[in-house]
Formats: C-alpha cells, sequence, structure tokens
C-alpha cells in the first residue's frame, strides 16, 4: 500500500520509521519532510497547511493511508477535508482536534465529566482576568487558550508577573489570538508523565509512558522549547497511576468526547502530573509528541499500520498493544539560541556514523539537503536515540551516540533522563 506522511519534524521521522517497518507498505510519501525523512520516503514540496493541496495530491497518487502528524492542519481540519474527498486518513477530526486547539474547551470538558485536573477559570477579558489575580494565591499558571508553539504557558511566581502575563497574552497577543481568551490554573507540583494513547472513537489504548524535558537548559532552567529529550517508559508511572488513570482518565476523556458528539480517532496525547494527590491532566494533545515518538515508537512490536487502520475502522479492542521490555532515551541536538534566534544552514557531519546500528537512530528535525551535504535548518536540529536493557543503559548510549554527530553552534541538555537516578 501507499503511505503519505504530513509534517517536517523528528517526530514524522519516527513515523516514517515505524511506516517503513512495516510488511504492507511499497511506497511512502511525506509532505514536506525533511533531509532525514527521505531515507524512507519521496518528500513531496506541498506544506502541511496546504489542506486542499494535501488532499488532491493523495487522490492523484491513489495514497491508501494518510498520517497527520502536526496539531496545526489536525486543528484547521485537515481530517474533514480528506474524508470529503472519500481518502482514509489517520488523526482527529476538527470538532475533537479541538481537544488540543482549545484549552479552555478541554478544561471545561473536564470539569464536567469529572477528569482529574488543576482548578481553574477562564477569561475573555483582560481586566476581570486581573481582577481575580488580585486575591489569587501564587504561583499560578497562565495559558493562552489557541495553539502557541507549546509556548502559551507562563507560570508565574508573583503577581506582578501575572499580571505582566496577562498584558503580555492578552493585550500585546504575543501569540495571536490564541491569547483571545486565557485560562488561569492552579499551579501544581510533581512529576510529569506523557501517555500516548492510540483512539478509534470508542475505545483507547495507551502506549508505554514517557518523559519530556521542556526547558531549554539542564536543571529545568531556561525557556519553554518543544521538548529537549525524552526516556520512555517512565519508572514514576507505576501500576497504581496506572490504574487510576485507566479507571478516572483514558476511557472517561474517550467517552466524554463521544457524549459531546466529538468522537475521537487518532493520536490522544495525556499530559499527566503525578501530584501528592494523584494524577491530574495538565494538557492534551491530538497528535503523537515530539519528541516522545523518537522513544516510544522505536520500542512498538505491533506493525503501526495495523494499528492505525483498526483506529480508523473502530476496532481497536482487535489489537494487543505490544511494546518491547527495554527503554529507550532521545537527546535533542539544537541549534544554540534555540528557542529564540539562531543560526541556520550548517553542515552536519557523521550522520552515516549511525546506519546498520540497530539500536540507535538518528531523527531528523529541522535539517535540509543541500549540493554541499546535509544543513541545518531549525531549532531542533536532529534527535538522537537509543536504546538499552534498561534506562541508564539506554542514556548512556544515547550520551555517547551524541558524540557521533556534529555541526557548528551544537547544543544539548545533559541532564536528560537525570530524573532516573532518583527513581
Ligand atoms: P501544557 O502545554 O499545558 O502542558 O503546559 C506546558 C508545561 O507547563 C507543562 O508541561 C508543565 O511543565 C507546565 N504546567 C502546565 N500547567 C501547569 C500547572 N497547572 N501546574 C504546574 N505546571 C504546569
Ligand atoms: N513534547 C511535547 C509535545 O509534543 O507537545
Amino acid at each position: 500500500m501507499k503511505v503519505l506522511i504530513v509534517g517536517s519534524g523528528g517526530r514524522e521521522h519516527a513515523i516514517a520509521y515505524a511506516v517503513a517497518k512495516s510488511s504492507r507498505v511499497d511506497k511512502i510519501y511525506c509532505a514536506p519532510g525533511n533531509a532525514g525523512i527521505e531515507e524512507y520516503a519521496e518528500c513531496v514540496n506541498i506544506g502541511a497547511m496546504e489542506l486542499e493541496k494535501l488532499a488532491d495530491f493523495a487522490k492523484e497518487k491513489e495514497i491508501d493511508l494518510t498520517i497527520i502528524g502536526m496539531d496545526d492542519p489536525l486543528v484547521a481540519g485537515v481530517v474533514d477535508v480528506f474524508e470529503a474527498k472519500g481518502l482514509r486518513v489517520f488523526g482527529p477530526r476538527k470538532n475533537a482536534a479541538i481537544l488540543e486547539g482549545s484549552k479552555a474547551f478541554s478544561k471545561d470538558l473536564m470539569k464536567k465529566y469529572n477528569i482529574p485536573t488543576a482548578a481553574y477559570e477562564t477569561f475573555s477579558d483582560a481586566e476581570e482576568a486581573k481582577k481575580y489575580l488580585e486575591t489569587s494565591d501564587y504561583p499560578i499558571v497562565l495559558k493562552a487558550d489557541g495553539l502557541a508553539l507549546g509556548k502559551g504557558v507562563l507560570i508565574c511566581n508573583t503577581k506582578e508577573e501575572a499580571m505582566e502575563g496577562v498584558k503580555t497574552l492578552m493585550l500585546d497577543k504575543q501569540f495571536g489570538s490564541a491569547g483571545d481568551k486565557i485560562v488561569i490554573e492552579e499551579f501544581l507540583t510533581g512529576r510529569e508523565v506523557s501517555v500516548l494513547c492510540y483512539c478509534d472513537g470508542t475505545h483507547i489504548a495507551p502506549m508505554t509512558s514517557a518523559q519530556d524535558h521542556k526547558r531549554a537548559k539542564d536543571g529545568d532552567k531556561g525557556l519553554n522549547t518543544g521538548g529537549m529529550g525524552t526516556f520512555s517508559p517512565s519508572p514514576f508511572y507505576t501500576k497504581e497511576v496506572d490504574e487510576f488513570c485507566k479507571k478516572y482518565v483514558y476511557q472517561p476523556s474517550m467517552d466524554a468526547m463521544k457524549a459531546e458528539g466529538r468522537d475521537f480517532t487518532g493520536i490522544m496525547f495525556i499530559g499527566l502530573i503525578l501530584t501528592e494527590k494523584g494524577p491530574r491532566v495538565l494538557e492534551y494533545n491530538a497528535r503523537f509528541g515530539d519528541p516522545e515518538a523518537q522513544v516510544v515508537l522505536p520500542r512498538m512490536k505491533n506493525d503501526i499500520i495495523d494499528v492505525m487502520e483498526a483506529c480508523i475502522d473502530g476496532k481497536l479492542d482487535t489489537i494487543n498493544l505490544e511494546f518491547e521490555d527495554n527503554a529507550a532515551v532521545c537527546v535533542v541536538l539544537a541549534s544554540d539560541g534555540y528557542p529564540l534566534a539562531y543560526e541556520k544552514e550548517k553542515l552536519i557531519t557523521g550522520l552515516e556514523n549511525f546506519k546498520d546500528k540497530d539500536d540507535y537512530y538518528v531523527f531528523h528535525a529541522g535539517t535540509k539537503k543541500t549540493a554541499e551535504g546535509i544543513v541545518t535548518n531549525g531549532g531542533r536540529v536532529l534527535g538522537v536515540t537509543a536504546k538499552g536493557a534498561t534506562l541508564k543503559e539506554a542514556r548512556a548510549n544515547a550520551y555517547e551516540a551524541t558524540k557521533w554527530v556534529d555541526f557548528e553552534n551544537k547544543y544539548m541538555r545533559n541532564d536528560i533522563g537525570k530524573a532516573i537516578d532518583e527513581a
């Protein structure tokens, strides 16, 4: 069969790797893709937000399955556009992708259906928000309602910071219309865990757990980024946590969406925080995490096409998800300066060192092929993933492998997976 993947990051490279492993797939396309994805796929120059063009391409090439990697096209309704043309596509429709597209929607849903989350209020008026902040407890969390590349969340330690935050989001509109509405919520403390779940509209199947490192600098300092590294599984995701989430989070989230007439098909990414009072949902996303996908997919034993088709056909209950009994760690190699300004077009050397090494992967994020070779083309450049029998072994392997590649201004965190030592 023929598969089209939509996106251009490390996540889409990890998806392409999983799709290429399927014995059912003869041909892979990726739009727009990157230099690493070219190893598995023919990259086509159509942007992820060119919804009609993407669907026309899929129709013309008789694509059997399209996989949407990114959030923006999902929230914009790419799945509806494909379905209207009779095309098979993996991802939630627009009316379900709102789970990621609007934080106010997801908070209201959790409140209505008693899914455990932080207490909150929603505001469309900056003055009302400021009035509320006069009498709040600190720290407190401000969230832009809409998509903001994972950067629309402000943790405010003081009233002054929070007032400034309201200005940034609602008046200065740093994230555009994403800040027309904001959610102000209770600050929670605990370990964070990401659980990505396959969904078929009725059934939900959680994958193995993972933990991201969102801040740019060691010790969780610096600015929020898309994610600087991950490990899987999380040693803090215990049997008790799993049982709690199965009872109070996963199926209840699916049922809630169904009850609202918004059947959710695709990947429901549930961001959890493990508080003293138990797990709480921090956020939902409507797609694979990046770089969570780079540690979860290499450990998945199932044929990804079988699983995705079962999701589309409402037959996820016939699939038994299986993961290898090992661990994986991904360290992101970024361009120094990310998530702010950084330089591009730096030659990347050493990529060939990953060839024929079974438990090592170099997933491309911001890369580009030129006449001189493959060069950097983004903030997050590569995701170096390694497996190991244990988390510690996987971490040592991943850091060893970060030495195999080089480019000018290469930057990484040196403490990805440090939490493992505290487990
Ligand atoms: P979100 O995009 O909602 O996951 O938020 C991004 C990051 O902000 C999360 O991964 C947490 O580290 C942090 N965060 C979000 N909400 C809260 C909260 N209520 N309490 C503490 N930290 C939070
Ligand atoms: N790594 C977090 C995300 O993909 O949203």
